[in-house]
């Protein structure tokens, strides 16, 4: 294997992803350069199954080995909303001016002890032969009371990291990957993928 596909058409997550498994001498290749094109009905109840359901489907269009992610903001005082919605939250194309306001909305008079909140990110794996891998990692903080920031993306203004007394926007990119859910199990499945190239 020195191929990966990876089920995404965002082009940032790609240039992350090339850069990690640059590591192991792996080609990421997106699914527009593959030329595979795919209807992917994610109808799981987790990260970690609505990845697989991704994997698995473009696995099945391309024959390659195929890795695709699955992830979202996870708000303890919300029941863990917006959970696995996270981009359909308030409907796609929603904005997330709008969609962090309702946040902070909601969490109006909530104190800081009960603001806990977690990005997640599974990412999985699927083999031609069926062997199937997920690693699955969090960026835990809390929900500020404010936007702040200009980097990132999506929920990362409203995100605060008490231990470094900033929000997610205001981290610059590669700060963000040394200590994000998405950096972390990226490098996760890095070493697994670095085993079963050795095995
Ligand atoms: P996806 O599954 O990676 O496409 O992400 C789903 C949604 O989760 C995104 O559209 C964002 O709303 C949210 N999300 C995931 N990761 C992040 C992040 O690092 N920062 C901000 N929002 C994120």
């Amino acid at each position: 294997m020195k191929r990966v596909l990876f089920a995404t058409g965002n082009e940032g997550k790609l240039k992350e992803i090339r850069a990690i498994m640059a590591e192991i001498g792996l080609d990421v290749v997106s699914m527009k350069e593959a030329g595979i094109r795919a209807d992917i009905v994610e109808d799981g109840t987790t990260f970690a199954e609505n990845a697989l359901i991704k994997a698995r489907t473009v696995m099945a269009a391309s024959g390659e080995v195929t890795m695709a992610d699955d992830s979202g903001l996870v708000v303890d005082a919300m029941g863990g909303e917006p959970g696995i919605y996270s981009a359909r939250w308030m409907g796609e194309e929603t904005s997330y001016r709008i969609k962090n306001a309702e946040i902070l909305r909601r969490l109006e008079g909530v104190p800081d002890g009960e603001r806990s909140a977690r990005f997640v990110c599974a990412i999985a794996c699927v083999f031609p032969d069926g062997r199937e891998f997920v690693c699955e990692d969090t960026f835990e903080g809390r929900i500020g009371y404010e936007e702040r920031g200009a980097n990132g993306f999506g929920y990362d203004p409203i995100f605060y990291l008490p231990e470094r007394g900033c929000y997610s926007a205001e981290l610059a990119p590669e700060a963000k990957n040394e200590i994000s859910h998405r950096g972390k199990a990226l490098r996760a499945m890095r070493e697994k993928l670095r085993d079963q190239l050795e095995g």
